[in-house]
């Protein structure tokens, strides 16, 4: 039975892989010469184009299983106010509404084509979308119990800039989760070349950095002949601020370029 799971899983995840990369290759990467996630720009185009087949693909590379692990990171309360960034179809907003409690859920998203698509799945009283940028969050200051943000930090070219913008908005001990892949398995491929691939000790650094407590993390994936098994990170930290706060500034500040 494992046998047959494990090449059935297999086969998804070539299937998805090999699209993934076809649909990269010609609607983006032709004709660029520079890491095409992280140009917005070609990122948008991409999303516009693939966002039709996103929900058909995504579950074969980001599973269920792989969902729920992530999501559960979150471990908020009935009364907590949640925002998700990089929402885009609502995968792991469903997930957040699954296995989670929560007073107010905000999922965030830069394009278009991918909120329309959460929108029309998710009809919730409590969730709301919101068109915006993650570097520029649309909010007050210390307004969120917990940040949630799966597969959007390979979007991200400047990290530094990206959890500065969290932190602000997250509320002192409220929880961050961040989800994505890991360098090392994609960096065997040399995938790593096109998006942000962080090594799971460098996103540690970052959280401690940013003066992240309690920080844990999984290395997950869908078992696959591929040994894809720890090819993604799930990690979260409880923001923790009060007289280090000084030092943190000082921290972010000599991050700057
Ligand atoms: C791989 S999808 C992940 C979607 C979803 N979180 C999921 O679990 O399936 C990445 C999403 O991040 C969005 N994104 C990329 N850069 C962003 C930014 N700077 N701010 C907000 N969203 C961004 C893209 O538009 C895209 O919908």
């Amino acid at each position: 039975m494992r046998l047959i799971s494990e090449f059935k899983d297999s086969v998804k995840f070539v299937i998805a892989a090999i699209s993934i990369v076809l649909a990269t290759y010609f609607f983006v990467i032709k004709n660029t010469t520079i890491p095409f996630l992280l140009d917005k720009i070609k990122a948008q185009k991409f999303y516009n184009v693939f966002s039709k087949y996103y929900d058909l693909l995504n579950p074969f590379v980001y599973t269920f299983d792989m969902r729920k692990e992530v999501v559960r990171m979150l471990n908020s309360k009935g009364e907590d106010v949640i925002l998700e960034l990089g929402c885009g179809t609502g995968y792991t907003t469903e997930g957040v509404i699954l296995h989670n409690k929560f007073k107010i859920l905000v999922a965030l998203d830069l394009n278009k084509e991918q909120l329309k698509r959460a929108k029309a799945k998710i009809k919730h009283p409590f969730v709301s979308f919101v068109r915006g940028d993650s570097y520029y969050l649309p909010f007050r200051s210390f307004v969120f119990d917990g940040i949630i943000t799966a597969g959007m930090i390979e979007y991200i070219n400047y990290p530094v800039y990206f959890f500065k913008e969290a932190t602000r908005v997250i509320k002192n001990s409220g929880t961050f989760v961040i989800a994505g892949p890991e360098y090392k398995w994609f960096s065997k491929f040399g995938i790593s070349r096109f998006f942000y691939t962080p090594r799971i000790e460098e996103m540690v650094l970052f959280y401690k950095n940013f003066g992240y407590a309690n920080i844990q993390y999984k290395l997950l994936g869908p078992k696959t002949y591929f040994k894809t098994e720890k090819y993604a990170f799930s990690i979260k930290g409880d923001k923790y601020f009060n007289e280090n706060e000084k030092e943190l500034i000082i921290i972010q500040n000599a991050n700057r370029i």
